[in-house]
């Protein structure tokens, strides 16, 4: 799906981080605190504004977890994958995510509702098999109990 972005928000951005190679990891996040991601149009600019090749934008953005070339759903949702997790059902939660969203981990819902992730493991092992919705923990889930959790997001 293509949105209209509007790339003048990169300026100020854009303008206080001029020539300051150092910088780029802050300027990633101005821009994704502004857009809600790193749009592959801003790319360019940065780069430029920076004096960097793009390339070298994109491995930042690709190697650190906290920034996202596509946007994000208002409600992020992360499903534990980890041994503690998957000994206990996490795959069976997982699909039953996949299947209430329509979409594969790794994926926003159209209307950018939702963005699913997994994650290796959530640090609350003794509630597995557990996911995040937003801040809030889920343990000891079962498939059903999953498409009533999701209904309660706005
Ligand atoms: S393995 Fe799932 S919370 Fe630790």
């Amino acid at each position: 799906m293509s949105r209209a972005i509007d790339l003048s928000k990169l300026d100020p951005i854009l303008t206080r981080h001029e020539g300051q190679k150092e910088a780029l990891i802050s300027v990633l996040q101005e821009v994704q605190g502004e857009f809600g991601y790193v749009p592959e149009e801003a790319i360019e600019r940065i780069a430029d504004a920076l004096k960097l090749f793009p390339s070298q934008i994109y491995g930042v953005v690709t190697f650190y977890a906290q920034f996202y070339l596509t946007p994000r759903g208002r409600n992020s949702i992360r499903a534990c994958r980890g041994t503690a997790c998957h000994v206990r059902g996490a795959r069976s939660v997982l699909r039953a995510v996949e299947q209430t969203l329509g979409i594969k981990e790794g994926e926003t819902t159209d209307d950018l509702k939702f963005s699913l992730e997994t994650v290796a493991c959530l640090g609350t092992c003794f509630l597995a098999p557990v996911m995040m919705v937003n801040r809030r923990y889920y343990g000891k889930l079962v498939p059903h109990r999953v498409e009533n959790i999701l209904k309660q997001c706005d």
